[in-house]
């Protein structure tokens, strides 16, 4: 899949993180407001409306597995897939973060359209 890479944030010094560990935070990125997850240092970003009913992922949480909970009705995520991991079958469309030199960046997947 193909990406537009948007930088979300600046390097940062030897042991500093993006946000705290094992937390859940809002980022607005081109007038798109998501959640921003780090988990064990790894990030993961997705989209902040939870595709059940609405509920606000960016003020959600990590569970003991590394999934994002809905704080609405707790419906968790897997944060890789977007995949809803109770069975109820959402999914929220998740972005990859990527860490280069100068920074961290966001992908967002690019929309093809094919017209005959
Ligand atoms: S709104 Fe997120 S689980 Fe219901």
């Amino acid at each position: 899949m193909d990406y537009n890479w948007v930088k979300i944030a600046g390097s940062l010094p030897e042991g500093k993180e993006l946000i705290a560990r094992n937390t859940v935070a809002q980022l607005l990125v081109q007038g798109k407001r998501l959640y921003l997850a780090n988990f064990d240092g790894g990030y993961y970003a997705g989209d902040a409306r939870c595709p059940h009913a609405g509920g606000a992922m960016d003020k959600g949480w990590l569970n003991e597995k590394g999934q994002i909970v809905c704080p609405l009705h707790r419906f968790c995520f897997n944060l890789e897939t977007g995949q809803n991991t109770d069975g109820e079958g959402f999914s929220v469309q998740t972005y990859p973060i990527r860490q280069l030199p100068d920074g961290f960046y966001i992908g967002f997947p690019v929309r093809k359209w094919w017209f005959w």
